[in-house]
């Protein structure tokens, strides 16, 4: 059975052909293998580009505040690798500055009604195995940085209203720098949330990929419940639409 990896996205009737092209183009690139990876930019769009600018905007906030990197549904994994490299140029030699990405690698596990009607479960799912290949890029990634010898990262498959509890249980070291949300739903935010308040610090970044957008309600909710919204100034990157981010203080 083919699986269906289907997303929602807002662009207009003409986007999917425009990426399609785009797509095109890539896999009939004449760059030659060696030259690919430094050449990768000549497919980002203002859009795709903006949400890397918002990732280097994030941890730039952080390289003071003592703690790790995590991602709350990293999906294909893309932040997850920025994050590396971004560690790779801006504080090289810390190595305790982990990245850990979370998901259940088979997409959303259930709906809540107050996620509203375009959410639907099994969404956002990926291929199979796509854990192993995600920590197959983030191996290469962490060898073009210094500290090779030494494994950052990890990759916690499951529901994370299960597996970051257990993860700071496993870790009772941690302490979160910077929190990257993007479950798109209302249950896992707000649990997430709730686990990871007693390992933030003042200086703490928490960014969010969808609050304030009605085709995700939940997130939204979840925040409200969990933190409220007047406790701290919810502020853009104004070059990426759709995030905004918190400062713990
Ligand atoms: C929109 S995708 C994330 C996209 C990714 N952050 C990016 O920038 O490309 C939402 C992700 O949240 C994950 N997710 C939703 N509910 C979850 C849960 N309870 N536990 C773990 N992952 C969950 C889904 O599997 C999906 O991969």
């Amino acid at each position: 059975m083919t699986q269906d990896l289907s997303i929602v996205t807002f662009g207009d009737e003409a986007q999917p052909a425009r990426r399609q092209t785009l797509v095109d183009l890539l896999r009939a690139c004449p760059i030659p293998d060696n030259e690919l990876p430094m050449n990768l930019g000549l497919f980002l769009t203002p859009q795709t580009l903006s949400r890397v600018l918002f990732m280097d905007f994030l941890y730039r906030q952080v390289s003071e505040v003592q703690g790790v990197v995590v991602e709350l549904g990293c999906r294909w994994g893309q932040n997850a690798s920025l994050f590396t490299a971004l560690r790779g140029i801006h504080e090289p030699f810390n190595r305790l500055r982990k990245v850990v990405a979370f998901d259940t690698f088979t997409g959303f596990p259930s709906v809540d009604e107050k996620d509203g009607a375009q959410m639907k479960p099994g969404g956002y799912a990926v291929t199979e195995n796509y854990a192993d290949y995600l920590a197959a890029i983030l191996d290469v990634q962490e060898k073009e940085s210094p500290h090779a010898h030494l494994k950052k990262y990890d990759i916690v498959q499951g529901d994370v209203g299960d597996t970051l509890p257990a993860y700071f249980d496993a870790h009772p070291e941690t302490v979160v720098a910077l929190a990257y949300f993007d479950l798109d739903l209302y249950r896992p935010t707000v649990d997430a949330l709730r686990a990871i308040e007693g390992r933030l610090t003042r200086g703490s970044v928490i960014g969010f990929d969808e609050v304030n957008d009605p085709a995700t309600p939940g997130e939204t909710v979840a925040l409200i419940e969990a933190f409220g919204l007047s406790r701290y100034a919810l502020r853009r990157f104004p070059p990426s639409a759709r995030t905004s981010y918190i400062v713990i203080d």
